[in-house]
């Protein structure tokens, strides 16, 4: 049987956090970096995953169910066992998998992951299925087999990915729409800001952001707090516990900065996509509280240095930030985010200049 090749990248939210699960708003682009899979089909009932991120290879058998793999490899086994579920056959064989995105750097690696296997059971399949269908079946295998409380925004980023392009999606309708997203072309980069700090999701923190915003939708009698935000934050009068009315105005007014982001970018109006970065960040430290010290000196520090805007990207606890540099101020900025982490005793932060990138594909891992 052939040989097939997939890959996928990762994902770099622009704006529009935890807002996924809440049926709102959110504009991600793809990262250069991708996790490449290699599948050699074989007629065995079991599937061997090596990755060049393990030790040792992992077996499991193709009707494996929840619960049967766990740690790194249950996000593999979690795509057979929901491509089985949907209807579909999944042949044995061997899967090598050769990670390029950095895990717990809110980057979206485990749908890169996800999203490269499926791509690769798939292609050796000869099957197409529409990417809201793959997505739909990658988001089952993060909630269902793994057990991590997770949005579809990831999968949908990825699999929707276009070159110099962000998309804007819809959670309520399932709708994406290309926005141009070039701002090289107006003298203006976007810095990755990488602490190294890592996150883990399927621990507690993101499951209890997720409850409390179904605690507020219910408390002001919607089903989903989408169904608030034509009212916007006066939907939240009166709501009477504190938290709930914290969580939800982080809510309904990123999703309204998603919305404003779109405006500027179609106006080409990069000073005011930094002002609503900067903004989604107070948001995400003061109202949603999912930012760290670490990382929220990362952002002030690149703003205080010149930077037209920062916010954290991502599920938060740690990972990146993004920053919008004019390109006369790339290097100081980027001079001064190194110095000031580094004195305050963190790590140094990684920082590269990224490009929205390529969707899925057969293309190799750079
Ligand atoms: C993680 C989740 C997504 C989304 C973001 C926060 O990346 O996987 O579904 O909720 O956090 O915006």
């Amino acid at each position: 049987m052939t040989v097939v090749h997939h890959s996928a990248p990762g994902r770099v939210n622009l704006i529009g956090e935890h807002t996924d699960y809440n049926l709102g708003f959110a504009l991600p682009i793809a990262l250069p970096a991708r996790t490449a899979v290699t599948f050699e089909p074989s007629d065995s009932a079991e599937l061997t995953v090596h990755s060049d991120r393990a030790d040792g290879p992992a077996r499991f058998r193709v009707d494996t169910t929840p619960g049967a793999v766990t740690g790194w490899a249950a996000y593999v086994a979690g795509i057979v066992w929901a491509l089985r579920h949907a209807g579909h056959d999944v042949p044995g064989g061997t899967l090598t998998i050769s990670g390029g995105v950095e895990m717990g750097a809110g980057l979206a690696s485990s749908a890169a992951l996800e999203c490269a296997v499926l791509g690769a059971l798939l292609r050796a399949a000869g099957l197409h299925l529409d990417p809201i269908e793959q997505a739909r079946i990658a988001h089952r295998a993060e909630n269902e087999y793994v057990g991590a409380p997770t949005g579809l925004m990831d999968q949908l980023a990825i699999l929707f990915a276009e070159p110099l392009r962000a998309q804007l999606i819809d959670f309520c309708h399932l709708t994406l729409r290309p926005v141009a997203f070039d701002p090289d072309a107006r003298g203006v980069a976007l810095l990755l800001i990488n602490s190294h700090a890592t996150h883990r999701h399927a621990g507690g923190e993101y499951a209890a952001r997720r409850a409390s915003c179904e605690q507020a939708a219910a408390a002001l009698g919607a089903d989903s707090l989408r169904d608030v935000q034509d009212r916007g934050v006066a939907a939240l009068a009166d709501a009477a516990d504190p938290d709930t009315v914290r969580r939800a105005r982080h809510v309904i007014t990123e999703n309204q900065r998603v919305l404003d982001t779109v405006e500027a970018l179609e106006a080409a109006d990069f000073a005011a996509v930094g002002r609503l970065f900067t903004a989604s960040h107070a948001s995400m430290r003061d109202d949603f509280e999912i930012t760290t010290e670490h990382i929220d000196l990362i952002a002030d520090a690149a703003i205080d240095a010149g930077a037209l805007g920062a916010r954290m990207t991502g599920g938060g606890f740690g990972g990146c930030v993004i920053a919008l540099v004019t390109a006369d101020m790339k290097a100081a900025v980027e001079a001064a985010v190194r110095q000031r982490v580094g004195d305050a005793g963190y790590r140094r932060p990684t920082i590269i200049h990224i490009r929205a990138g390529h969707g899925p594909g057969d293309q190799a891992a750079p």
